[in-house]
């Protein structure tokens, strides 16, 4: 199966009734195994997360800590972008130059990268004394 395909299909299984907007998330571990995740809103609005949340959170479960490639996918009317904590979460566990395709559900990409979607990315090295 494709991360293309894994983010199309878990993208049906999205909890989006107060947005109706769905969203699949597939990203590639390291191993080579692929996760995948969707977006689970609740009532207590803040309490959503996001497609890439849970596909991370498939990841880091299933015992990985790097990806390298992941994909996005939204009935959008231009490529679904990740959130600004979606792009940190992603960064956390991805190379700058691992490649992010972006989509919609009818069939228009945009590839980019981690550091193209969060240049000045806060890291360990801001913490170093
Ligand atoms: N959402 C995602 O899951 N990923 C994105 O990249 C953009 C936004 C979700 C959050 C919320 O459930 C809905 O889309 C509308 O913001």
């Amino acid at each position: 199966m494709s991360l293309k395909e894994a983010a199309t299909a878990v993208r049906e299984n999205a909890h989006a009734p107060y947005s109706n907007f769905k969203v699949g998330a597939a990203i590639r571990g390291a191993s080579g195994k692929i996760y995948a995740g969707c977006n689970v809103e609740n009532v207590a609005y803040p309490e959503g997360t996001c497609a890439e949340a849970g596909a991370i959170a498939a990841m880091v479960a299933a015992g990985e800590t790097r990806l390298i490639e992941a994909y996005v996918i939204a009935g959008s009317p231009t490529p679904v972008t990740p959130c600004g904590g979606c792009r940190q979460k992603l960064a956390e566990f991805a190379d700058g130059d691992v490649r992010v395709t972006l989509a919609t559900t009818g069939g228009i990409e945009q590839v980019t990268t981690i550091a193209d979607l969060l240049p000045g990315v806060f890291n360990a090295g801001h913490m170093a004394s």
